[in-house]
């Protein structure tokens, strides 16, 4: 059965045709990046607008990419948690509009929960499919948490630790404007990064204590934006290179050690990477060296699944509708998710969260 994946929760308007087995027939992706860029971040309503703009010519070029008519689906699926309201409602318009037209199910996706399933599209670049129970660390703009996923229903899925206060692309990010860099800033540091010397300006790595979960990453961001307050922007080429590494190397280092710390206390022998930091290659290379140190088995996604694509969406809402699950045309979006959180933001004891 063919879904059809819609995605328009942040800054890109993709649509895809996947089947419940992850094959992917099409993944179509308009970027906004240009749009954001003289603003140094999103604009929500710039967002909204230009996903108005967009949405029915990426549609069409998803369903022509597959060589498929809407007659061939069996389903539309559409990220409507968590997001920009704006951005989210032009997706879910469309997709229930489509559904109620060619009188097809629909689906409401969880967009983590699309992130986490990234792995399992199959694609010539896609890696091995890791077997359940695995422990995945999702790291994205807005999200950063390890979980437990011993299925691929929301009730299935814990978090069993996560950021108390910036996401880890979000410091990327932020740091990449600080050192005057532009957005969005996780591959402009990745780049350079490969170039510097880590050791150059050792940052200290944060929430460094042994037995949690937990990860920081506003005072690492804090570390670099207090240097270039001391000593101005890095002026050569090569003091950016070592700032952009020194920085990576800590964020890396806390993402991987938590997340094999987390797997190991689990006793699951698969991981996964997933989201838009999964993206980063020195993450990508240093999980791999951890992972094997230790005996676990690491799947990540190419490169283009890791960041927002509308295939990862359409393969949740295919495993749902499969189930034989519908919402009805009356469903809302939200801009939480619906994953149980353990780990509140701030400071402060906390209880439950290991
Ligand atoms: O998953 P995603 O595309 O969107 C959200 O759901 O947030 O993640 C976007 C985030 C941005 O913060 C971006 O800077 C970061 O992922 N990112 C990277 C890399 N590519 C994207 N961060 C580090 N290294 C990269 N290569
Ligand atoms: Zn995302």
């Amino acid at each position: 059965m063919l879904t059809l994946g819609i995605e328009s929760s942040c800054d890109e308007t993709a649509a895809a045709v996947v089947d419940d087995t992850g094959l992917v027939h099409s993944d179509v992706i308009r970027s906004q990046v240009a749009l954001h860029a003289p603003y140094g971040g999103i604009v929500p309503e710039l967002a909204s607008r230009d996903h108005v703009k967009g949405i029915t010519l990426v549609i069409r070029e998803a369903l022509s990419r597959a060589g498929k008519r809407f007659d061939d689906l069996g389903g539309v699926a559409v990220t409507a948690r968590p997001g920009l309201s704006g951005a989210l409602l032009v997706g879910v318009q469309v997709a229930k509009g489509i559904a109620w037209a060619r009188d097809l199910p629909i689906v409401g996706v969880d967009h983590l929960v699309g992130h986490l399933l990234a792995v399992f599209l199959r694609s010539p670049a896609a890696a091995e499919a890791p077997a359940y129970p695995f422990v995945a660390l999702l790291a994205s703009g807005g999200h950063t948490a390890i979980y437990r996923v011993d299925a691929p229903n929301l009730g299935d899925i814990h978090e069993l630790g996560a950021t108390r206060d910036d996401a880890a692309g979000e410091a990327f990010d932020k740091v990449a404007k600080i050192v005057g860099l532009g957005y969005p800033g996780g591959p402009l540091v990745d780049r350079l990064a490969a170039k510097g010397r880590a050791d150059r300006f050792p940052i200290p790595a944060p929430m460094a204590r042994r037995d949690s979960l937990e990860f920081s990453f506003s005072g690492v961001k804090s570390f670099v934006a207090r240097h270039v307050a001391e000593h101005g922007k890095p002026t050569s080429e090569e003091a950016l290179a070592d700032l952009c590494a020194g920085f990576q190397r800590t964020v890396v280092d806390s993402l991987v050690t938590k997340t094999v710390r987390a797997a190991r206390a689990e006793g699951v022998r698969s991981v996964v990477l997933a989201g838009g930091v999964a993206a980063n290659r020195e993450l990508r290379q240093t999980a791999a060296e951890a992972c094997a140190q230790v005996g676990l088995s690491l799947s990540v996604p190419p490169m283009a699944s890791c960041t927002d694509n509308a295939a990862m969406i359409a393969y949740a809402g295919a495993l749902r509708l499969a189930r034989g699950e519908r919402d009805d045309l009356s469903f809302g979006t939200a801009t939480r998710t619906a994953l149980l959180r353990v780990t509140r933001k701030g400071g402060g004891p906390r209880a439950g969260a290991r």
